[in-house]
């Protein structure tokens, strides 16, 4: 089995974020999403992945070979992104006539997908899909069961009026059979390919398609609530780990990477990440924070949030429930005129 993974799109809803990085690059825990997608199908045995890329093609090849894997992984460029179905034609080549997991970059699924791999495997499926209760269905595409619930009776993308709380997770088990399925079906009003018309298309002919629900928990991380509603997540089942001496009071669990320095004024309440090579002063950093590397923090409460590589925060009060991007500065001003002075990107969002 192959694996195709898709690390492609605009990621508008992320947005300032994603003007300059992919948004399945977004770091969660400290580990960029789309990783965590890459670990699922590795352990799941598939050594041979396909990582479909778009805009910031460059960023995700670097990143992903940033470090080794058990796996040999080749990346496709998708051009403009025209649907989840439009990626599988887009791979044809790389996909060839093998049985493949189609699996969302920025999808975080807490179980991994072994036990929804081995259910497609021994049912001998022609497509499968992973489904969950959520209570926002029209977000997402929607499954309606037949009667007695064994098998999908229609697939909808985006249901106004939707048949049921099952939402499609966005990981796909399909046999090659999917190929002819994608060149079947029309675009969208959104103008998109619906890999959910491609897996009607398979139930319309009498193909069989089997699913399976998550036990666990499962995060689409499109938007910024989404991203620290997967941290938080990730941060529950963390265990501590500190690499460096410090005089700061830390309680629950806390990783804390090589090269931080942090001082006996500090107090830490986990579940907590830091990265390497950071400067904390006089701080409180409270549960469910991940602090990327390189980050400076000082005189400053945060809790419940996440802050990307590089930045620098000293006497801004406090901090709660903020996604703050590479490189950022906050900072409280002690020159006239007094005032808060912002240099803010197009669709940042500040609530004072
Ligand atoms: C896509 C799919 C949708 C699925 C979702 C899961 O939506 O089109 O059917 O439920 O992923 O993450 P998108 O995130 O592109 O809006």
């Amino acid at each position: 089995m192959k694996a195709l993974i898709l690390s492609g799109g605009h990621g508008t809803r992320l947005r300032p974020l994603t003007y300059s990085q992919q948004k399945q690059l977004i770091p969660v825990a400290n580990k960029p999403v789309l990783f965590y997608a890459i670990e699922d199908v590795i352990e799941a045995g598939i050594h041979n992945i396909g990582i479909i890329v778009g805009p910031n093609a460059e960023q995700v090849k670097e990143t992903v070979m940033s470090r080794e894997w058990d796996a040999k992984i080749e990346f496709i460029y998708q051009g403009e992104p025209k649907g989840l179905a439009h990626a599988i034609l887009v791979a044809r080549e790389f996909l060839g006539d093998e049985d493949f997991v189609m699996y969302l970059g920025d999808n975080i699924l807490r179980e991994g997908i072994v036990r929804h791999k081995k259910h497609f495997e021994e049912n001998d499926f022609d497509a499968s899909i992973l489904l969950q209760e959520v209570p926002n269905p029209q977000q997402f595409g929607v499954a309606e069961l037949s009667e007695d619930g064994k098998t999908i009776k229609r697939l909808i993308e985006k249901p106004k009026v939707p048949p049921s709380n099952l939402a499609l997770v966005g990981i796909y088990f399909f046999k090659p059979i999917i190929h002819e399925a994608v060149r079947n079906i029309n675009p969208s009003w959104r103008n998109e390919l619906e890999i959910t018309d491609a897996i009607q298309w398979l139930i319309d002919h009498g193909y069989k398609v089997g699913w399976t629900k998550v036990t666990g928990w499962w995060k689409d991380t499109g938007k910024p609530e989404d991203l620290l509603d997967a941290n938080r997540l990730i941060l529950d089942d963390i265990e501590t780990d500190i690499k460096v001496i410090t005089k700061a009071r830390i309680h629950g669990r806390v990783v804390i990477e090589g090269g931080t320095e942090i001082d006996e004024n500090t107090v830490i309440k986990g579940p907590v990440v830091i990265g390497k090579n950071c400067r904390i002063k006089n701080a409180y950093i409270g549960p469910y924070t991940s602090i990327g590397d390189n980050v400076i923090i000082e005189n400053t409460e945060i809790e419940d949030s996440i802050v990307l590589e590089g930045s620098e925060i000293r006497n801004a009060g406090r901090i709660v429930e903020s996604l703050i991007g590479r490189g950022v500065k906050i900072i409280n001003g002690t020159s006239h005129p007094f005032g808060r002075k912002l240099v803010i990107g197009d669709n940042s969002r500040l609530i004072l």
